[in-house]
């Protein structure tokens, strides 16, 4: 049996940045709220040409060319996003024709912010079940297409942008576990409502709604259980862990998680300030960021988690 190893990660954001300065003279919200309360200062908005396949392109591009992985090679491609180009066909379909991978298992993960760990889980289960050899696993949003500007709740919280690995079937170690759960009883907490059955009303869109404060409330409770439940199924203790890779949500959240880790800051990846919270794209932008400016080495050991509408969370342990 073959294990599942990282060998290369991408990314992309979108040029245009929306700081919270821009917001003040739209929303009735100012700077020092959204940085106190979020740790944000601005974030990456895709452009009108640009869509969830088009970061996913530049992200995956990037991924295989660390990897030194043609996409010819790619018998895989799951894409982690609740923000998908349309309905159908998946915008893993969507970017294996972008990509010219040829015939390849192609799908889309739903999972909200949680859609990169979710793609991760199921290639490490496919890849030691010996269905893939090479797969490119991607979390990509347009969080932008689905805010409502008019809501200071949300609109200023998320952020687009992709993250992309490359995940081969090695006999070295690699992904050390996956754990991926959900709760749907907390369906009306934060969602997006269907706009294929809105439509049918005059002008409804498709928005994000989000009840932050007992989102919160559970975010911490649950990603501080998901880590102790991670090193216990490696029989492994907190200082075994190298780095943190956090979901961005809020710093507030990143660092109660790091405080019962008693993981020192300097070894949690944080993005959030400059990208907001990019949902299943945020832990893969993070890993791309903190393995090209040199500060996650191989083999050193990394957990993520995520955490997000559903609630739907998960987290992976893994040897890069
Ligand atoms: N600017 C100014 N005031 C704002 C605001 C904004 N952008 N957004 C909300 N407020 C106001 C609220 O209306 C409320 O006002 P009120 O007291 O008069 O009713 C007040 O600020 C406090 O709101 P609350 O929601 O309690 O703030 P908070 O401290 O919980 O922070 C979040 C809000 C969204 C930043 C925070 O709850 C959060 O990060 N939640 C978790 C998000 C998450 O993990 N999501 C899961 C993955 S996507």
């Amino acid at each position: 049996m073959f294990n599942a190893r990282i060998t290369g990660t991408g990314s992309y954001l979108p040029e245009k940045i929306v700081s919270n300065k821009d917001f003040e003279s739209i929303l009735d919200t100012s700077d020092e709220w959204i940085y106190a309360r979020t740790g944000i200062k601005q974030r990456h908005v895709i452009a009108p040409h640009e869509t969830t396949s088009s970061m996913a392109e530049i992200a995956a591009n990037n991924a295989l060319q660390a990897a030194g992985v043609d996409a010819s090679e790619i018998d895989l491609i799951i894409v982690g996003t609740s923000t998908p180009d349309r309905v159908f066909p998946s915008t893993a379909c969507l970017l294996q024709n972008k990509l010219g991978t040829g015939d390849c298992v192609a799908f889309d993960v739903q999972a909200a912010c949680s859609g990169f760990i979710y793609g991760l889980g199921i290639a490490n289960q496919f890849i030691k079940a010996g269905g893939a050899k090479k797969a490119l696993i991607i979390g990509a949003e347009a969080n932008s297409r689905i805010m409502n500007y008019e809501d200071r709740t949300t609109c200023v919280i998320f952020g687009d942008g992709a993250g992309a690995v490359v995940v081969e079937a090695s006999e070295e170690t690699g992904i050390l576990s996956t754990h991926m759960n959900s709760d749907g009883q907390y369906q009306d907490l934060l969602y997006v409502n269907n706009p294929i059955k809105d439509q049918k009303q005059d002008g409804a869109q498709a928005y994000m709604t989000m009840h932050g404060n007992d989102v919160y409330k559970v975010a911490v409770k649950t990603l501080s259980r998901i880590v102790d439940e991670t090193l216990e199924a490696n029989g492994m203790v907190k200082s075994d862990v190298d780095w943190l890779i956090p979901h961005q949500a809020n710093i507030r959240i990143i660092n109660s998680v790091a405080k019962k880790l008693k993981m020192p800051m300097d070894k949690v990846v944080v993005t959030i300030a400059e990208q907001g919270n990019t949902s299943a794209a945020s832990v893969p932008l993070a890993l791309d960021k903190a393995v090209r400016d040199g500060r996650i080495k191989p083999g050193e050991t990394v957990l993520m988690e995520a955490f997000g509408g559903g609630f739907v969370w998960g987290s992976a342990l893994v040897t890069m």
